[in-house]
């Protein structure tokens, strides 16, 4: 595999074909955030918040570095004005659904995010997918899933699989940003898991 150079806030980093600016950058110890990114699972390009500037022989532009493939003399900014409003903006955009997750309000505070900038529409969930990408691809369950669409697109655990999978593994709890998860599993559970349990076992 043919190794690359590209210039990661004025650091020249090498990197292999096919990686991502996050990767060559978490390789060369440059930080960038991401929200729904996770080493494990294929890269989803929700969460938009590890935007960085590109300058690619003279194309320049913001991309999600979590997406964006490596290429030779590739410049990229973790930081400048335009990066900054950008994360800014989401930030201020998640809020308004999850005003008080920790992981939000820590980037919150380094991108001066204001939490009350837009209206609240309170979901607590902030559709980054990674618990239901956890339980497909990692652990290959399906027993939560994305329900809907547009604004009233939301998780939801399936009843008849969580509540086999689920008790003995919960390894996506901890993945969640919002902490919305435990509370939908939970609700599940009280509301559906009685009833799932009188239906005819499936078989395992
Ligand atoms: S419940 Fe949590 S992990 Fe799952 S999509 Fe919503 S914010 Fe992400
Ligand atoms: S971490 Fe790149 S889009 Fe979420």
């Amino acid at each position: 595999m043919s190794e690359i150079l590209l210039q990661i806030d004025g650091t020249e980093v090498k990197a292999a074909e096919g990686m991502t600016i996050l990767k060559a950058a978490q390789s060369a110890g440059i930080y960038i955030p991401t929200l729904c990114h996770h080493e494990k699972l294929e890269p989803y390009g929700a969460c938009r918040i590890c935007v960085v500037e590109v300058d690619a022989r003279g194309r320049k532009g913001l991309v999600a570095a979590c997406l964006y493939p490596v290429e030779s003399d590739l410049v990229v900014r973790t930081r400048s004005e335009k990066v900054d409003k950008t994360r800014k903006i989401l930030l201020e955009q998640l809020l308004a659904h999850a005003p008080d997750a920790p992981a939000l309000k820590d980037l919150a505070q380094q991108y001066g995010a204001d939490k009350d900038r837009f209206a609240k529409e309170s979901s607590f969930c902030i559709l980054c997918g990674l618990c239901v990408r956890y339980c497909a691809e990692v652990k290959k369950k399906n027993a939560v899933g994305f329900v809907d669409r547009g604004a009233s697109r939301e998780i939801n655990f399936v009843p008849e699989i969580a509540s086999e999978e689920c008790w003995n593994c919960k390894e996506c709890f901890p993945l969640c940003p919002t902490s919305y998860l435990q509370a939908a599993y939970h609700l599940t559970e009280a509301l559906a898991f009685p009833r799932a349990a009188l239906k005819p076992a499936s078989g395992k």
